[in-house]
């Protein structure tokens, strides 16, 4: 089944109005609607005593228009009475200051009061609804996030972890500046008043972080599936960009993954949406479980608490949803139902205006939803087939967080390019965890792999000995697990692989860059910067040299035949010309099908039902664009037509394709 629906707040409106509510959203094709995850204070409106008779009351008015319900459990904001009676419940900046009542997401997850009522509303609302026959699952609390400076916790952590204070004072090397600990309450958290802390430590501290919020979430997870069996459990995650949590570890408890995909959120008022990187964070849900995922909150308009975003042009909030849907969604959620009029989020706009009039938001996603209720059945299930695979780890973005090694060197960013790279070719990609099973790609890219353990190397060298190819970029292998810089030459375990030793390197200056001179001469332009590796190849050929600088003419990019597989290997960050021919040539050594590169804004995607392919074509750009197809095999299943070959997909527009799987996406351009 598809799922198409939309937050909504019951508790901010009167409720005569919510039959009004249910009924335009039954009317613009929506069947889920999620409640109730910032609804505490109304929930249990004094410790101990439940109030659920408002929630039963608007289930009843959302079900008898056709509604099915997620519920959220409503520990991402608590009441005043508990933050009030649990001061030591406040979250710990990096600062040291507590965080004090007034916004959200200001609760330690560690402490012990908190879990206890957490504990209890979570089982008084299982109880609740176990049975109701319209609730389907559960959010659990509302975007996990934040790092939590709590220093008993973090030691219980370690102690849990690692046993022994001997152990930590070897693996952080405590003999570096005599900070041996010899109780383990002399251990600090990373303190913005400490200076810049021990590798080792930081990295733990980090691990500590992710693992409070994935502990929390497991707290409740636990509650949920002992009494709703039943049902769903899910939580809205926050995509790619999203830093502080390991979102591997975090997918892992759940049975779905959802996130909320804001294109256009005030804190970004550009005037261009780059359809990569929503791309990129749809990838990346659907890699945490290599499963359909939903986007629990899909922009339905401005978004602003005190900045206004730009708004959505006509098209983009049904343009924004069929990519998600492209990239492997089966629920598509608008935050939110009406915009409030009071609160923080006055101005982040839903698909009603302050004063309930539906507009041309709430027309585009009522249009919308009819074509779901033809596609929906026809899509859901249905997978997204990739080739290619990106590495993605959470101890190297951690490690590179707390030692850039250069002001310019971002972890995110490259990844975000190599991911470009492939995106403006039509290439899907699936994100994996280092410990992912690469059996079913042909070419593998594990962009600045900087912590490495020894399983990673190791299937990272069979991926490529068994025939794959593989792309490993500047700062690979360059700590253990530990964090500690590694005693073998780099890139320390993935050398062998990529038959290249990194000789010396160069952090450059802001804005410097040094050109690659490339085998192949019909590449111009192509350039490093940020990072220079200058390598000396052991069995590697060299594609690039450094066209500057004293080690003008040694090598800047290799590649290494291994096995019956290819390793490459990137010493710089690459500019967009490198990137096309880094990536043209690990397409071309992997055998990956693909397409052209295209710059004109069209995005084509594509999602396999058995024998069917599903072709999504996207319009990211505010003209007309034309796209080929071939009419023999495809039939157009959303979006105007005429029946000829020349399609014309209008400014932010999509058209959607059926046909065979096998032919679908070479007959496409
Ligand atoms: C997040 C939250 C929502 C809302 C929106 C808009 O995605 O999950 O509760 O705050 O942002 O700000």
């Amino acid at each position: 089944m598809f799922y198409f629906g939309v937050d909504y707040y019951p508790e901010h409106w009167p409720e005569e109005r919510w039959n009004e509510d249910a009924r335009l959203m039954a009317e613009a094709g929506f069947n889920v609607v999620r409640l109730a995850e910032f609804a505490w204070s109304r929930l249990e409106p004094d410790e101990g005593t439940f109030s659920f008779e408002w929630l039963d009351r608007a289930i009843e008015v959302l079900a008898s228009h056709g509604m099915q319900v997620v519920l959220g459990t409503p520990t991402a904001s608590a009441p005043p009475w508990l933050m009030t009676k649990h001061p030591d419940a406040f979250l710990t900046r990096a600062s040291g200051d507590a965080v004090t009542y007034g916004n959200r997401r200001n609760y330690s997850p560690s402490n012990e009061a908190y879990r206890d009522h957490t504990r209890r509303i979570v089982e008084a609302m299982a109880q609740r609804y176990r049975e109701h026959p319209a609730v389907i699952g559960w959010q659990i609390d509302n975007e996990f996030g934040d790092r939590d400076y709590d220093a008993p916790a973090f030691r219980r952590w370690l102690r849990r972890r690692f046993g022994s204070l001997d152990v930590i004072n070897e693996r952080w090397g405590t003999a570096f500046w005599s900070h041996t600990y010899t109780d383990w309450d002399q251990i600090p958290v990373p303190l913005s008043t400490g200076g810049v802390p021990n590798p080792g430590l930081a990295l733990d501290f980090y691990r500590f972080c992710s693992d409070a919020y994935v502990d929390y979430q497991r707290l409740q997870i636990d509650i949920l599936r002992e009494r709703c069996p039943g049902h769903v459990i899910t939580h809205n995650l926050m995509g790619f960009r999203y830093p502080l949590i390991d979102y591997f570890d975090l997918a892992a408890d759940l049975d779905l993954v959802s996130w909320d995909n804001y294109p256009r959120g005030f804190w970004n008022i550009a005037a261009d949406v780059d359809p990569s990187a929503l791309a990129l964070g749809h990838a990346t849900m659907r890699g945490l479980k290599d499963r359909p995922f939903w986007v629990m909150e899909a922009q339905a308009g401005a978004g602003g608490w005190d900045i206004v975003s730009v708004a959505p042009k006509p098209g983009e909030i049904r343009l924004w949803a069929y990519q998600a849907i492209a990239h492997g969604a089966d629920g598509i959620v608008f935050f939110r139902w009406r915009t409030a009029r009071h609160g923080t989020e006055q101005y982040w706009h839903g698909l009603l205006e302050h004063d309930a009039r539906p507009g041309r938001r709430y027309d585009e996603v009522k249009a919308m939803g009819q074509e779901i209720r033809s596609i929906g059945a026809d899509v859901a299930g249905s997978k997204v087939h990739a080739e290619v695979a990106m590495v993605l780890s959470y101890d190297a973005r951690f490690a590179l967080e707390i030692q850039p090694n250069n002001p310019g060197f971002s972890y995110p960013d490259q990844f975000q390019a190599l991911y470009r790279t492939l995106h403006r070719r039509g290439v899907a990609v699936d994100v994996v965890s280092p410990s992912a099973d690469l059996s079913a790609y042909r070419a593998v890219i594990a962009p600045a792999l900087y912590v490495l353990g020894e399983g990673t190397a190791a299937a990272l060298e069979g991926f490529v000995e068994r025939g794959g190819a593989l792309l490993v970029t500047a700062r690979a292998g360059v700590k253990d697990e530990g964090n500690v810089v590694v005693d073998r030459p780099l890139p320390g375990l993935l050398a062998n692989v990529c038959g290249v030793v990194v000789e010396e390197y160069d952090s450059l200056p802001a804005g410097a860059s040094n050109p690659i001179v490339l085998a192949d001469a019909s590449v111009r332009g192509a350039a490093g910067s940020v990072w220079c590796d200058i390598l000396t190849p052991h069995g590697g050929d060299v594609i690039g040299r450094y066209g500057g600088d004293h080690y003008e003419g040694r090598a800047a990019l290799t590649v290494n035949a291994f096995g019956a597989g290819h390793a490459l290997y990137l010493g710089t960050v690459a500019n967009g010309a490198l990137l096309d021919a880094v990536i043209e040539r690990l397409l071309t050594l992997g055998g990956v099908e693909h397409g052209p590169r295209r710059d004109d804004g069209v995005e084509i995607a594509m999602r396999r039902q058995g024998d069917t392919a599903l072709v999504f074509v996207l319009n990211h750009a505010a003209e007309a664009r034309m796209v080929h197809i071939d009419r023999d095999r495809y039939r157009v299943i959303v979006g105007d037509h005429d029946g000829t070959s020349e399609l014309t997909v209008p400014p932010f527009g999509v058209i959607m394709l059926s046909g065979r799987a096998d032919d679908a996406r070479a007959e496409t351009t």
